[in-house]
């Protein structure tokens, strides 16, 4: 695999005022990528250098796993917002969230709570299961549901880093920014019509 920085989606203040450039830089530059130099080293010419990040992910513990889950982590949270995001999702997306939450609202509110719950650095995730069921859950520091057989659809970053600058301690008042501001619901579509793709081809069970 050859490791390299995915680039921004979108430039760095275009998530103002909700997510500051200042923190987009600084949670890009020296978070992120600091995990992927970090990812490199620890894996300069041994066999995992051979494997994809998801591979790895599932596959290795400690410091290269905790680094590999951190750059995947990483890029699918930029990918999970863009500017003037967080708006209502289109109609069939709505669908889905209203049988597997009750309403798009309780699904903000589930990822709010899951969020605000989160003791310490961590992960909000959006996933689906292998039943093709949806949910909430929130990860400890660089743990990613794929670990548990989960397809994650959206990721909010709840690690301090992520809103300190812009918000301090005040972890909520971010949260609720993404949600109706950055929240990205074309990704979350995108990525459950691959996750559906993939249950198609798995074995059927009928429990
Ligand atoms: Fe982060």
């Amino acid at each position: 695999m050859k490791l390299a920085l995915a680039p921004l989606p979108y430039a760095e203040s275009a998530l103002d005022p909700y997510v500051s450039a200042r923190t987009v830089h600084e949670h890009y530059e020296s978070h992120h990528a600091g995990y992927l130099r970090k990812l490199a080293k620890l894996i300069e010419g041994k066999p995992e250098e051979q494997l994809s990040l998801e591979e790895l992910i599932r596959t290795s513990t400690g410091d290269v796993f905790e680094n590999a889950a951190q750059v995947w982590n990483h890029d699918f949270y930029w990918r999970s917002m863009r500017p003037d995001g967080g708006g209502p999702p289109d109609k069939a997306m709505a669908a889905t969230l209203v049988d597997a939450f009750g309403s798009v609202a309780n699904c903000k509110q589930q990822i709010a709570e899951a969020a605000s719950e989160r003791f310490g650095s961590g992960w909000v995730w959006l996933t689906r299961d292998e039943k093709g069921r949806l949910r909430v859950e929130s990860s400890a520091n660089a743990d990613n549901p794929m670990q548990s057989g989960r397809i994650p659809l959206l990721t909010l970053d709840v690690w301090e880093h992520a809103y300190y600058l812009d918000y301090q301690s005040e972890r909520d008042r971010y949260v609720k920014g993404f949600l109706d501001h950055l929240l990205d619901w074309t990704f979350v579509a995108e990525n459950l019509e691959s996750a559906q793709d993939a249950i198609q081809e798995a074995p059927e069970d009928d429990d």
